[in-house]
């Protein structure tokens, strides 16, 4: 199948340069060596222990959920119905740390099975570039990206963007998409939740793609719609560094995991009808690579002028786009230094992704509802 962009297209009329696409398997993008893998995440641990039977405490647990599930269900006014809901979520938190610590949990294998499905669903040569990578990378991170440290609400742990209004805010528009991808995936999976699903499918885009092996571990539990949090936590884009530093800082990150971070922009594109934004970051969007870093430092930029939101435009071809935002990372001192490490070094790059991203992912889930260090699902 051709996994030539219009971009791609044009560029060869020009007779410009065009980024190969890594050579691809059945899915999408390229196979990561053992070494390599190695290299990114030296430490693999052990598949987890088979299941246990529940334990009396588990049990419990069960029983005090389905109170608070009957409480929320039969309640008589919204007090009660809301207490419910908290007791529930706190006996589900309660019981995903005991299946985590007894070893009920289910094993690396099952959820192998359902990375495997997911990269089998990636590569979609009618959708954008041929491929549903970005978008999927998106759903992860825009599922994670709401947590504030201070408070400890968002993140990924209760699936909230199921939910309205989070369903709605304006930074989600378009993930509907992969939310509707993800759901088929569910029905095959039910025993997975909905949080462990969509940051999996984030992991698995990444590998799938050619990017660095991503540590990824279960334990996220589906909550309720008050658990939403409110519109405006994730990054505005016609911005600049001080707002990164404000939205990213809030989540707990610091200057250099917002640089690499900002990376996965080598993947996928802007929609005019998501964003108001429009166009590809690198001649490759199917590709995770440090192609972003390059342009963005090799490339003159100049502001596109079109009755869109202020974007700039690759002066050559005038096929790539940049945001505010990405330029932010070579206008501020201290983002600069990183945007040319990376630049510089797909390698460090890689390495710095694969942490940042995970620590990204498991934003707002209790360490104690993870059953022990993450794994490394194997690429397909
Ligand atoms: C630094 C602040 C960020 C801003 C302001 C920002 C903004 C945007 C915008 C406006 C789009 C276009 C959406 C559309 O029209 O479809 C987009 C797409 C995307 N973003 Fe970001 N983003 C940021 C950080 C991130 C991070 C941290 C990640 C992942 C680690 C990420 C991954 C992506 C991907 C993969 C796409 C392409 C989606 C697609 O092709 O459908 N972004 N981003």
């Amino acid at each position: 199948m051709s996994l030539r962009t219009p971009v791609m297209r044009a560029n060869q009329l020009l007779r410009l340069p065009v980024m190969p696409l890594r050579p691809r398997g059945p899915t999408v993008g390229r196979r990561f060596n053992s070494t390599q893998s190695t290299k990114s995440n030296p430490k693999v641990p052990p598949p987890s222990p088979p299941r246990a039977s529940a334990s009396p405490y588990a049990l419990a647990v069960v029983g005090l959920s389905g109170l608070g599930l009957a409480y929320y269900f039969f309640g008589t006014d919204g007090s009660a119905r809301q207490t419910g809901r908290e007791l529930d979520s706190k006996a589900r938190g309660a019981l995903a740390a005991v299946e985590g610590k007894v070893g009920m949990r289910r094993g690396q294998e099952d959820y192998q099975k359902v990375y495997n499905r997911i990269a089998g669903m990636l590569e979609e040569e009618s959708y954008d570039d041929g491929s549903l990578a970005p978008v999927f990378i998106r759903l992860a991170w825009h599922a994670s990206g709401t947590y504030d440290k201070d408070d400890k609400t968002g993140g990924s742990n209760y699936a909230t963007m199921r939910f309205e209004p989070e369903s709605k805010h304006g930074a989600n528009n378009g993930l509907n998409i992969a939310r509707d991808h993800m759901e088929q995936v569910k029905k095959e999976f039910p025993w997975i939740s909905y949080g462990d699903l969509w940051t999996l499918g984030g992991v698995c885009a990444v590998q799938e793609s050619g990017g660095p092996t991503v540590p990824w571990r279960p334990g996220r539990i589906d909550g309720f719609s008050h658990h939403v949090t409110p519109d405006g936590r994730l990054p505005d884009a016609s911005k600049a560094e001080d707002h990164l530093r404000q939205i990213f800082y809030r989540m707990g990150f610091n200057d250099q995991e917002i640089v690499a971070l900002s990376g996965a922009h080598a993947m996928g594109r802007c929609h005019t009808d998501r964003s108001g934004f429009e166009g590809p970051w690198t001649f490759s969007p199917v590709t995770f690579s440090n192609e972003y870093f390059k342009l963005l430092l090799d490339e003159p930029w100049v502001w596109r002028k079109w009755k869109g939101p202020a974007q700039y435009e690759d002066k050559k071809t005038k096929t790539l786009m940049m945001l505010p935002t990405d330029m932010a990372l070579i206008k501020d001192k201290s983002f600069r230094k990183y945007a040319e490490k990376y630049a510089k070094s797909e390698d460090e790059f890689f390495k710095d992704f694969s942490a940042v991203f995970a620590k990204l992912l498991e934003l707002g889930v209790p360490t104690s509802q993870f059953a022990g260090e993450p794994w490394q699902m194997r690429t397909q």
